[in-house]
């Protein structure tokens, strides 16, 4: 009898609940139904403090296209990890000792970057912890491809559409503000995919009087909007030459919500146009997954449990040039893929007369 921990932490995305059901299907199968299931709840909070509960298979059943996470999840930052609660409990200890008393022979957990370095954490404290990759960010150094991003560019993409209807009948320029944390990915294959005449990426940061110039040639050749993907992250080539500090410090004196607002603010001033901003957020993490989701999330959640099985711990289940292969979590923890910015797709976008700003 083997007894497998699974956990769901940081931001969400549409695959959880899929990728797990791969974990548990590829378990009762290969073990013939010998073994149990613990979920701990709301990710790292579950194992810290100890809130636990048995699962049966059938609580992962039917769960491949719903989204979400059905343990719940919270953000519990990888810096704070090794600095005791407000009640001065040493939460790495804590984890340790409910790994142990739930008396597990693995722990699964389904997380991004600061996840992955808590799991890495933890695998040096001797627990048998295997890491899935999961963000709509696609950041995960080591994989090729993350659960949940295929389905969020699904959505930012139909933002997109939806905006391109309206900044055409308008004669308006759009700016989509998409996801991302601190790459492009989302933003480069959304804009793409919709078509966006302008994409701004955290890894090129962009001239304003480029992107000015950009739209300026759209009117000036007879199109009247011009819609623009700016990544959540973007970032202005003046504020890329400052010092983290002095960023942080602008940014915290910045009048506008995000960059976009900022951008639209200065296209306005510098042309004169009116400019919309819409920003899809979390509706980007929401709902269940796209079918290339299920079916990534099922072969990653399938050769974890054959890890398991194997007892080859330590390791991330990455997809690797369309094959699953375990990657040693000590080679990737800390490491953040961003977007090349001479890579062949944006080459091949700037072709097609998108600017990227610069
Ligand atoms: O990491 C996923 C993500 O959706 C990022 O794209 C975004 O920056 C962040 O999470 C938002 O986090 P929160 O849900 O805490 O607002």
């Amino acid at each position: 009898m083997k007894r497998i921990g699974l956990l769901t932490s940081g931001g969400d995305c549409q695959a959880l609940n899929a990728t797990m059901r791969g974990v548990v299907k590829g378990m009762v199968h290969s073990m013939k139904g010998d073994v149990e299931f613990i979920g701990f709840m709301n990710g790292y909070k579950g194992l810290i403090y100890g809130d636990y509960r048995k699962l049966e298979s059938r609580d992962f059943s039917g769960i491949l296209t719903k989204g979400g996470t059905i343990l719940g999840t919270s953000r519990q930052p990888f810096k704070l990890m090794e600095i005791p609660d407000e009640n001065g409990l040493d939460k790495v200890a804590a984890m340790v000792k409910n790994y142990k008393e739930a008396k597990l022979d693995a722990l699964v957990i389904l997380g991004g970057n600061g996840t992955q370095k808590t799991a890495n954490l933890l695998s040096s404290k001797g627990l048998n912890v295997i890491h899935l990759p999961k963000t709509i960010d696609n950041d995960i150094f080591g994989t090729d491809v993350t659960f949940g991003f295929q389905s969020a560019i699904d959505i930012a993409t139909d933002a997109i559409d939806c905006i391109h209807t309206t900044a055409a009948s308008h004669n308006r320029v759009f700016i989509v503000e998409v996801m991302g944390h601190k790459v492009g990915w989302l933003t480069l294959y959304a804009g793409v995919a919709g078509g966006a005449d302008i994409i701004l990426l955290p890894e090129i940061p962009y001239n304003i009087k480029k992107v000015v110039k950009a739209i300026k040639a759209r009117s000036d050749a007879g199109k009247g909007f011009t819609v623009l993907a700016v990544a959540e992250g973007a970032i202005s080539k003046e504020d890329a030459a400052l010092k983290k500090k002095e960023y942080k410090a602008k940014l915290s004196e910045r009048k506008y919500p995000s960059v976009s607002y900022e951008i639209a603010a200065q296209i306005e001033d510098m042309l004169g146009n009116e400019v919309r901003v819409v920003v899809p957020g979390h509706t980007q993490r929401g709902g269940g997954p796209d079918a290339y989701d299920r079916v990534l999330s099922t072969r990653l959640g399938s050769a974890a449990a054959q890890a398991i099985i194997d007892k080859d711990f330590g390791c991330m289940i990455a997809m690797i040039n369309n094959e699953t292969k375990r990657v040693p979590l000590d080679k990737v923890a800390g490491h953040l893929k961003g977007v090349d910015p001479d890579c062949q797709m944006i080459e091949e976008a700037k072709r097609i007369g998108i600017s990227f700003g610069v």
